[in-house]
């Protein structure tokens, strides 16, 4: 019978955990699964629409193991406004990984969340995200499609990238190679929310790249301290410190969390719309008339469309807390028994007809609570104008080639490793004066 990790085995494989010394080196590799199961979940995973329409119709809420996926709109959104009932489950290997201080994602609502979120808020503000993040992600996005040729490799060589460029730039970390910290970032989202059956090797790489941020962090507060940095999250964020308002495990934690919530959730995000984008001709067209008109912000309409056909996940991770009844009154009525981990499917709620008007229609003009995509209720992502605009310039830069189109064969559809996209590689035509570049050199 199946059974998911919280919270039994995450105590488990927290109490035998070997020391970080004994560990093996980091290597993302380990991550890649081949065998045929996974070949299936993989295909399952790739657009599961179908199947959640097969459920919300004749079995909205399907209970197997300790586990339960609710798929109708109405009772998604209840349980994610139910949160003393339905807890986040990640704050044990969050707090585990920042050594010792829970992030605000693996917390309940209360006093403790609600400094936390305050602080996390003062240091990284969304009201200057547009002024701050958006000419570096435009500078670094055109820089790199200067540099690319057809066949360039659009999650490798520019989604996977983007953000650690802005987490240089903008959070004030001080990162030496841009692939291998997108990496770590990657294990340690596997870990919290891509590991229900607590793999061992996705633990020991996220022990490792955990370890390895925390060193990128305490350098970079060291580096903060000697240039007198004052205006960078991270800057802000050591300020607190210094007037004994955070502690350090506090800024590992909040440093992580954002590291972890930004890379890995942007390349996943920015993979799936790219692979949308380039899979529908409607989506395609409402990205193009965007660009075309430069219009800003219908070009955030239709990613925020086209992410809703591929999410990063079918919903998130809930854990009851005690038992609690669900869709009560309703014909689906359904006790939910203290101790089940629960998945409210958001990307079965976003096609729910009941709620959502033509949802198989690709509708830039859809009502912004349509949407689940950045989550709902208090954990509701807070890094959604970050995504908005690192996404949107990559786009920009990426589409701004003529005629981009996938590459031919295996190399221009999306491969993964683990959950997380690792290629998809684009072909392009090369303005004139490029064919005379590349045959002087
Ligand atoms: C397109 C990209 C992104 C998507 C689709 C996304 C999605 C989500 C979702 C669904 C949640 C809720 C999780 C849950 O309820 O279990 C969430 C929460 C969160 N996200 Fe994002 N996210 C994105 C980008 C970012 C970025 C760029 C950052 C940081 C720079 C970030 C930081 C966070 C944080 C801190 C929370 C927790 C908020 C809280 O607990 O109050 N996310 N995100």
């Amino acid at each position: 019978m199946i059974k998911l990790k919280y919270f039994d085995k995450v105590r488990a494989a927290q109490k035998s955990q070997r020391p970080l010394s004994e560990m093996p080196p980091f290597d993302i590799e380990r991550l890649r699964t081949n065998g045929l199961a996974s070949r299936i979940v993989g295909f399952f995973f790739n657009d599961p629409r179908w199947a959640l329409a097969l459920l919300r119709r004749f079995k909205p809420n399907l209970g197997f193991g300790n586990f339960l996926l609710v798929t109708r709109n109405a009772d998604v959104r209840d349980i994610l406004e139910r949160g003393d009932e339905f807890e986040t489950p990640y704050g044990p290997e969050m707090a585990e990984l920042a050594r010792g201080s829970n992030f605000i994602l693996g917390m309940q609502d209360g006093a403790a969340y609600r400094q936390m979120k305050s602080s996390v808020l003062s240091a990284f503000p969304p009201a200057e995200v547009e002024a701050k993040v958006r000419p570096i992600a435009a500078r670094h996005s055109r820089d790199i499609m200067m540099a690319a040729s057809p066949g360039f490799d659009a999650i490798a060589g520019l989604l996977k990238i983007l953000p650690v460029h802005i987490c240089r730039d903008y959070f004030g970390l001080e990162i030496d190679d841009e692939s291998e910290f997108a990496d770590w970032a990657i294990a340690l989202s596997a870990l919290f929310f891509s590991d229900p059956t607590a793999k061992p090797v996705t633990r020991e790489l996220a022990v490792v790249g955990g370890d390895r941020l925390i060193k990128v962090i305490d350098r970079s507060i060291d580096a903060i301290r000697e240039k007198g940095q004052k205006d960078q999250p991270l800057a802000r964020l050591v300020a607190l410190l210094d007037q004994g308002r955070l502690s350090r495990p506090d800024i590992h934690s909040i440093m992580l969390g954002m590291i972890a919530g930004f890379v890995p959730t942007n390349v996943l995000a920015g993979g799936n719309c790219l692979d949308v984008i380039l899979s529908r001709p409607d989506a395609r067209q409402a990205i193009d008339a965007a660009l075309a008109e430069n219009d800003t912000a219908k070009l955030d309409r239709a990613i925020m469309e086209a992410m809703r056909f591929k999410p990063i996940w079918v919903g998130p991770w809930r854990y009851a807390s005690r038992d609690a009844t669900i869709a009560r009154g309703t014909r689906r009525e359904r006790l939910v028994k203290a101790g089940t981990v629960v998945m409210p499917a958001t990307l079965s709620a976003m096609f729910d007809p009941d709620a959502v008007q033509n949802p198989n229609d690709f509708d830039t003009t859809r009502p912004h609570r349509d949407y689940l995509v950045f989550g709902h209720g208090i954990h509701l992502c807070i890094g959604a104008e970050i995504a908005r605009i690192q996404i949107g310039e990559s786009l920009r830069a990426l589409f701004g080639k003529e005629k981009l189109r996938r590459a031919s064969g295996r190399a221009g559809r999306l491969s993964n490793i683990g959950a997380y996209p690792e290629s998809l590689k684009v072909d392009f035509e090369q303005p004139a004066f490029c064919h005379t570049v590349d045959q002087s050199m």
